[in-house]
């Protein structure tokens, strides 16, 4: 029967269809090839139509045992895949984990930052404001108005880099008095640090460096006096050297502050017994400091009859030589990441 062969035929093509399938992919496109809406077995239903009653009892038993044998055949060959897909992935994907893992590498805070932090906090701490001014100043800023006019032999103290007549690049951050002092529209209170860059025309050294950093603060009020200068550097001392530090007061020479002192801190390292580090004295100086001097309160407009303060300024790589045991500022520049790692471990003081 012609009908009967065609079931044969698309058997025999199922069965050397099915030898190329050797992926999941393949299978899927050979079950939609016969068993999809289009597929072959679909036009073998068709012929159902025009056969009679006899024909049809025997053509519909061949087609269902076809359709029975391919959709067994199909089942049991995606099984197979699947298996198959599963090992080679197993395979591929082994992981092994004797193996060394992979070093991830974590930056560390250059100590520069890590002092200007910590310093920044205990201030913060203590009610100051944070504040920042330009390092590209007018000679006005830096020198003027902190009592230093053209030609005042203090100008030797700070050896300066000139832009123009009128614009320097800073040599402190004293100016950030000045424009804190002068933006205070209420001329009222006023309690900020200015951490920043400074430059000066220095040759570089183990001790010195053109460029540096330094911190400045600023107290403004009614009734403040000396005692409260002492009270806040000491805490400062303590906090950032340890407990046990005592700082003492030297006369000095600034010219925008009157009285002026030069701040030391008894050693760290040998509690003032004498040592290399104090040089035998005991003793460190960590900054300058004073009475913001009355004339500089004039020219920003304060009534220096009602208003007093106190000014400190200190150099940050300085402080932190002293702290860490840095040798060499010239460490702080070289950008040398073994160096940098090594203060990961520092914690401050108290
Ligand atoms: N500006 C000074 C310097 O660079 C440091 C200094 C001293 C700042 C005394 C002050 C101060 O505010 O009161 O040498």
């Amino acid at each position: 029967m012609e009908q009967n062969e065609k079931i044969k035929y698309v058997r025999g093509m199922f069965n050397e269809d099915l030898k190329d399938v050797n992926n999941l992919i393949v299978l899927n496109e050979i079950k939609v090839k016969y068993l999809g809406k289009k597929g072959i077995t679909q036009d073998l239903f068709k012929v159902m139509k025009v056969l009679d009653k006899k024909e049809k009892k025997e053509y519909g038993f061949l087609l269902n045992e076809l359709m029975r044998e391919i959709n067994q055949s199909l089942t049991t060959l995606k099984e197979e895949l699947e298996l198959k897909e599963l090992e080679m992935k197993l395979t591929h994907e082994k992981i092994d984990v004797t193996l060394p893992g992979l070093n991830i590498t974590t930056g560390a805070p250059h100590p520069m930052s890590k002092i200007i932090d910590e310093i920044s906090e205990l201030f913060i701490a203590m009610g100051y404001d944070v504040i920042s001014g330009p390092e590209m100043e007018t000679d006005l800023y830096n020198f003027e108005y902190l009592n230093v006019p053209k030609h005042h032999p203090a100008r030797d103290m700070q050896d300066t880099f000139y832009i123009t007549e009128e614009m320097l690049l800073r040599t402190q951050t004293s100016p950030a008095q000045v424009r804190t002092l002068l933006a205070n529209k209420e001329k009222g209170p006023v309690r900020v640090i200015c951490p920043g860059r400074v430059y000066r025309r220095d040759n570089d050294d183990a001790t010195h460096s053109h460029q540096f950093a330094q911190i400045e603060g600023l107290v403004v009020d009614k009734n403040i006096s000396m005692a409260h200068l002492k009270g806040t550097l000491e805490i400062f001392a303590k906090k950032l050297f340890g407990s046990d530090r005592e700082i003492r007061f030297r006369p000095s020479y600034f010219p925008f502050t009157e009285p002026s002192i030069e701040v030391d801190v008894n050693c760290f390292n040998c509690n003032g017994n004498g040592c290399a580090i104090c040089k035998q004295s005991g003793w460190i100086e960590i900054l300058g400091a004073g009475m913001v001097h009355p004339h500089v309160l004039k020219m920003c407009g304060y009534d220096s009859e009602v208003w007093t303060g106190f000014a400190f300024g200190m150099g940050v790589e300085r402080i932190a030589m002293l702290k860490y045991g840095i040798p060499d500022i010239r460490d702080f520049y070289t950008n040398d990441l073994r160096f940098v790692k090594q203060f990961d471990q520092f914690e401050g003081g108290e």
